[in-house]
C-alpha cells in the first residue's frame, strides 16, 4: 500500500509550507524558534519539506532532517538552506547514539503508529540535557469528531465545540481535502506525557496558544471558537 504521505506530499507542501499557512508563519515556527537552543546539532524528525529544519539552520544549528516520504525529502533538499536530509523512519533514525543536542517533531507523532519505539530512538540519539520539542494537533480538543456545532434545532439555538471520544486511542483515515486521505492516530495527552517521561525525558513547558489570527480570519465562524486551542506545544529535557 502506498504511504499516504508519499502520495499526498504535494497537498502538504502546497497548503502548509513556504508561507502558505498562517498557523505555521504566525505560531508554529516562532514558537520553535523561541525554544530551540542557539547552537549544536538538531534532528528534525518527520521533517516534511524542511520548513522547521531551515529555520533551525538559519538560527545557527547544524540540522539533520529525516522523513520516510521521498517526495518530502527530495523537495526539502531542493529548497536547501543548510540542513542535510535522509529518508528514514522515527523508529530507526540511523544516527549514532548521543549525537544530537536537540530534536523537533512538529505535527508528526499523530501520524506514527508506534510512539514508544520512536521515543526510545529519540532518547538514544540525544545527548543528556538536550531539548526535545514536540508539537501536536491538540490531543484533547482536536480529537476525531471534534468541531464547531451550530445547533438550530434547540430552542434557543446553541453553538458549542463538540469534543470527540477522548480516552479511546483511535486510528482513522481522514479526508483532509477532497480525495486526500491521511492516517491519524489519536491518543490522550497522558499517553504522550507518560510515554515521553518513561523514555527518559522530563517535561519542562507546555503551551496551548489561541488559534493564530491569520487562521481565524479565514472564516467568520472560527471567531466563535477563539478560545479552543488547535496546537499543543511540549518542551522536554533529555535526562
Ligand atoms: C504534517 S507533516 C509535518 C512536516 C514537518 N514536520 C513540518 O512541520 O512542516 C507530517 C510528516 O510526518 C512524516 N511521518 C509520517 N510517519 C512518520 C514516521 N514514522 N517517522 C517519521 N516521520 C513520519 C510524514 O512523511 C510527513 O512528512
Amino acid at each position: 500500500m502506498t504511504d499516504p504521505w508519499e502520495e499526498h506530499a504535494d497537498w502538504w507542501q502546497r497548503e502548509f509550507t513556504n508561507g502558505a499557512d498562517p498557523e505555521y508563519t504566525e505560531q508554529i515556527l516562532p514558537l520553535i524558534q523561541q525554544h530551540l537552543p542557539r547552537s549544536g546539532r538538531m534532528l528534525d524528525m518527520g521533517c516534511g519539506e524542511g520548513q522547521v529544519a531551515r529555520l533551525a539552520a538559519e538560527k545557527g544549528l547544524q540540522v539533520v532532517g529525516l522523513d520516510p516520504a521521498f517526495t518530502q525529502v527530495a523537495l526539502a533538499a531542493s529548497r536547501a538552506g543548510g540542513p542535510e536530509y535522509f529518508q528514514g523512519s522515527a523508529t530507526d533514525v540511523g544516527l549514532a547514539t548521543a549525537c544530537v543536542d536537540a530534536a523537533v517533531a512538529c505535527l508528526v507523532f499523530e501520524h506514527i503508529a508506534l510512539i514508544d519505539p520512536a521515543l526510545a530512538e529519540l532518547e538514544r540519539v540525544m545527548r543528556p540535557g538536550g531539548t526535545f520539542l514536540l508539537l501536536l494537533n491538540h490531543p484533547l480538543l482536536q480529537t476525531p469528531g471534534s468541531g464547531w456545532i451550530d445547533d438550530q434545532v434547540l430552542d434557543p439555538p446553541e453553538q458549542y465545540w463538540r469534543v470527540g471520544p477522548y480516552l479511546s486511542e483511535a486510528n482513522t483515515m481522514e479526508e483532509v481535502e477532497q480525495g486526500v486521505f491521511i492516517r491519524f492516530y489519536h491518543r490522550p495527552l497522558s499517553r504522550y506525557i507518560n510515554a515521553a517521561t518513561e523514555a527518559g525525558f522530563r517535561l519542562e513547558r507546555m503551551e496551548e496558544p489561541a488559534p493564530a489570527a491569520g487562521f481565524m480570519a479565514r472564516a467568520d465562524e472560527y471567531a466563535a471558537a477563539s478560545s479552543i486551542p488547535r496546537l499543543m506545544f511540549l518542551k522536554f529535557l533529555k535526562l
